[in-house]
């Protein structure tokens, strides 16, 4: 739901033209959107990477998980979150979202073992998590937490940006997302040791661009996950709109809402509606019955509308590699065969967060856009005014 126009085009083209396309030449794109997106969040620190896949496997081996851990993810994410947690060697087990859609502090605690090191909690469809409880149970545990806000850039909770909560956090700016470069993710922290290593894990040469110490921690292989300038030119562009378009989405879900609420409508829980993303409106039904109802009615009149249980591979019933316990391309390299992991690893079932299919099945959610006008959520309105006779009845 991003908005690109002349100003990125502009952008780019300056870059085409100084021929810098290289990150560590002299043009300073990547550089200026990661000072620029570490004090957007309020953190220390920020790395901008390929994908949110590769910046979530960078926190993770910024902040030292790998084989032998588990990390805790939620039912409802796309399956990314908890590949990430496989590329880094370590084991994913999966909870429960409860009716915010997002993880559910009462099933971590219960999955928590002594194997547990860290704890995702995902903000998805630009919902935070419930980070005040999340981090009350992390310090009780003393787990490591990372933010997945790859469906939640410039969203906030309770008055502080996503992604300054955790030790750890990782953004996705890919084609879908509040701000796009096209493909592209960063990791954020504050912690200046997970910087260094999760650097070094997107970018192979990181630590010898500019090695004045002798550092054995930071001189282990990496990857090349490292971002160019073209996506850094569009972010700069994009970064500047990125406000705007989150509070228009957020007073035009606030005012939504209220029709819903008016017309007999259930909400689904929303733990900072003053501060989130505002990209999506969801209510709740008896059943999955009256949720179709209610979402094929606003389809019909051209809403966007979905169930989140029909998201692709947004679903654990759907994340496939984790199902088949494939973990790698190699057996000696897959998380769910090395010796390391032989008391961590985790059996998976198509039941074992029951409690979120019944959620997910029974949660609307409508798509909100920066660009509607007037006009157009007074039509959003009458169609969730109508729709809601038809469910509330069915
Ligand atoms: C919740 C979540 N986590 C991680 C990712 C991975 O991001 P990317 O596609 O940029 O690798 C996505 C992407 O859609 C996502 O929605």
């Amino acid at each position: 739901m991003y908005r690109m126009g002349e100003a990125e085009v502009r952008r780019v083209r300056k870059v085409i033209q100084s021929g810098r396309m290289f990150r560590y030449s002299e043009g300073g794109e990547c550089a200026t959107f990661e000072r620029d997106w570490a004090a957007h969040v309020g953190v220390k620190y920020a790395r901008l990477t390929t994908s949110g896949t590769t910046a979530l496997y960078a926190a993770l081996v910024g902040l030292g998980i790998g084989p032998g851990c588990q990390v805790i993810v939620p039912s409802y994410t796309y399956m990314a979150t908890a590949l990430a947690v496989l590329a880094a060697g370590a084991i994913p087990v999966v909870a429960d979202v409860d009716e915010s859609l997002t993880l559910s502090p009462k099933d971590v605690e219960r999955r928590i073992t002594r194997y547990t090191k860290a704890i995702i909690p995902v903000h998805m469809v630009g919902l935070p998590s419930d980070m005040d409880k999340i981090m009350r149970l992390a310090r009780k545990h003393q787990l490591l937490v990372v933010e997945d806000a790859c469906q939640a850039v410039g969203g906030g909770y309770k008055g502080k940006k996503l992604g300054r909560f955790g030790h750890a956090a990782g953004f996705s700016f890919n084609f879908f997302k509040n701000i796009s470069a096209g493909e592209g993710g960063g990791f954020v922290t504050n912690d200046e040791q997970a910087f260094l290593r999760g650097s070094v894990a997107v970018d192979c040469c990181a630590y010898y661009w500019n090695p004045d110490e002798k550092r054995a921690d930071l001189q282990f292989a990496g990857h090349n996950f490292r971002a160019n300038e073209f996506s850094g030119a569009l972010l700069n562009e994009q970064l500047k709109r990125l406000d705007d378009m989150l509070d228009r989405m957020r007073s035009a879900k606030q005012e939504l809402l209220e029709v819903g609420l008016e017309a007999g409508l259930r909400s689904i829980k929303n733990n900072s509606l003053e501060y989130e993303c505002g990209s999506h409106l969801g209510f709740y039904f008896k059943n999955e019955k009256a949720a179709r109802t209610f979402c094929d009615r606003l389809k019909a009149q051209k809403v966007s509308a979905f169930l989140p249980m029909d998201t692709g591979r947004h679903v654990y019933t759907r994340w496939d590699p984790l199902l088949r316990y494939q973990g790698a391309h190699h057996p000696a390299l897959d998380p769910f065969k090395i010796e390391a992991n032989r008391k961590c690893r985790v059996e998976y079932s198509l039941d074992m967060c029951q409690d979120s299919l019944d959620i997910l099945n029974r949660a609307v959610l409508i798509g909100m856009h920066p660009d509607n006008k007037r006009a157009r959520l007074g039509q959003m309105a009458k169609a969730i005014r109508a729709a809601a006779k038809e469910a509330v009845r069915s």
